[in-house]
Order: C-alpha cells, then sequence, then structure tokens
C-alpha cells in the first residue's frame, strides 16, 4: 500500500525551498510538508541557547501531529546547533543542512573559498569542523549576513531589491585579506540559493555557488529506498507557525505547495 505520510521539510522562513526543489525533482510523487517557523523567524539572529530549545520542541509537536516519514531540517542554523538534539529526540528519520564546505573544496581551483551563512551559522564549531575534515588546505572566509536573509524572503514575495545591497553583502567575503582571490562560495543558508541569480550578478568576479540541495535530495531517496509513494503526489501544504504572509501564496505554488495552514 502508497506510503501517505510526508516528508516534512523544516525552516525558520520560506529557504528551505531551495532543498525542497532539488528532492521534489528528484522524487516526484513524494508527499510533502513544509513548516516556516514564521513565530521564531529570524533564527540566524538569535542565540544558540534560544535555537537549542526552540527547535527540538517545535519539531517533536510536528512528528507528532503530522506523522511524517522523514524530517529535513532544511535550515543551516538549526542543523548547526541543535541536530543531534532533534534526533536523540525524535523515533523518525531525520536529515540535516550543514554548510557545503567539502563539495566546495572539491571545485575550487584557487583554494580560497567563502561560506556566506547567518551570523549564528558562521561562528559554530561545527563550520571549523568541516573546514579541518575537508577545506583543511584552503583558505576558508566567512560572512554572516541577517540582511540576506531578508533579502530572500522578500524576493519570494515578488519584491526586488538594488544590486548594491547585493554587492555590500558580498563586500563582507571579498573584501577580507585574501578575499580577492575566492572562486567558490558555499551558499551556507538555505534562503541564499533564492537570491543566487542577484548574488552572482552583483559578485565583482565569476564565482561558483554551491549549497546542500543536491546532496540532501540524494540522500532522502536514499533513506527512502522502496518506499512505495502514491501514484501521483497529494497536493503539498505549506504550515506557518505563526502569521502567514498570503504574499507567497504564489512562489508556494510553483514549489507544490497548494495551501497554506497556521499551527
Ligand atoms: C534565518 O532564519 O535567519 C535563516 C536561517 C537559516 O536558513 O540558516
Amino acid at each position: 500500500m502508497a506510503d501517505q505520510r510526508p516528508v516534512l521539510f523544516f525552516d525558520s522562513g520560506v529557504g528551505g525551498l531551495s532543498v525542497l526543489a532539488p528532492a521534489r525533482a528528484l522524487l516526484p510523487r513524494m508527499p510533502i510538508l513544509y513548516v516556516a517557523d514564521s513565530a521564531g523567524f529570524p533564527y540566524g539572529t538569535r542565540s544558540e541557547a534560544e535555537i537549542a530549545a526552540r527547535v527540538p520542541a517545535l519539531l517533536g509537536r510536528l512528528a507528532e501531529r503530522y506523522r511524517p516519514r522523514l524530517i529535513v531540517i532544511a535550515c543551516n542554523t538549526a542543523s548547526t546547533i541543535a541536530l543531534p538534539a532533534v534526533r536523540a529526540a525524535l523515533d523518525v528519520g531525520v536529515v540535516g543542512t550543514v554548510p557545503a564546505i567539502k563539495p566546495a573544496a572539491e571545485a575550487s581551483a584557487t583554494r580560497v573559498i567563502g561560506v556566506l551563512g547567518t551570523e549564528a551559522t558562521v561562528r559554530q564549531p561545527y563550520v571549523d569542523d568541516l573546514t579541518r575534515r575537508f577545506a583543511a588546505d584552503c583558505t576558508v572566509l566567512r560572512h554572516g549576513s541577517a540582511e540576506l536573509v531578508a533579502l530572500a524572503e522578500a524576493r519570494l514575495r515578488g519584491e526586488e531589491a538594488p544590486p548594491a545591497r547585493f554587492a555590500a553583502i558580498l563586500a563582507g567575503l571579498f573584501d577580507q585579506p585574501g578575499g580577492a582571490a575566492i572562486d567558490t562560495i558555499v551558499n551556507a543558508c538555505t534562503h541564499f540559493p533564492l537570491v543566487e541569480a542577484e548574488l552572482a550578478a552583483a559578485a565583482p568576479q565569476s564565482v561558483r555557488f554551491v549549497d546542500g540541495g543536491p546532496g540532501i535530495a540524494r540522500r532522502i531517496a536514499h533513506l527512502t529506498q522502496g518506499t512505495e509513494w502514491p501514484e501521483a503526489a497529494p497536493p503539498g501544504v505549506a504550515v506557518f507557525t505563526g502569521a502567514a504572509d498570503r504574499r507567497l501564496a504564489p512562489a508556494l505554488a510553483r514549489y507544490g505547495l497548494a495551501s497554506i495552514e497556521t499551527l
């Protein structure tokens, strides 16, 4: 019998759609539920203690209510801080999203990599660890931007921002000592692929952007191997923990999320 349980994608806002998209492309019949913790948004400027308490508690409530097949924490900030606690607390499989430093190091010719994330993500020891393990021979420069998260959310509401704002954010990487040699940037926040075209256009030189979405899609496929998905995917649902911004509805529909609910 077909498994109707949804794969639950979780983020503070709409950034996790950049993780949902490649997963849907790979597994088009997978039922999907997308949860945006709009009541807790943004995560990137919150303290570690707040995120470490909030995310496992909320995911516990969501798991009880929606009985998902699998949970994907489609948020680097939440994953780098709370992933082990969430896994320990829940009896459902949990996939996290961590900065794609390994593929960036594999791709970089200059051996200078930029990591663009939230302020909370770029200061995590987890990022030091990934750098040591996968990019020990690279110079890894980091920059955290809350403004870029807000610009990505606005983009999904259909609002454009001037290129100068993206250029000013990127200067936080390129203006660091050695930054002129950056050839690869890790989008270490799931919001940022949503404005990758704007970032690429504003960058002072041609750079490659890397994010965790394609790898996570393969991981979901691996973990759900053998699952009998429905003949056709049921319409996806977007759940907001606080007020849902109706201006997001057209963008959500483009990602297969046909209806919006509030938790
Ligand atoms: C944010 O809410 O600040 C963005 C979190 C993230 O995707 O890392």
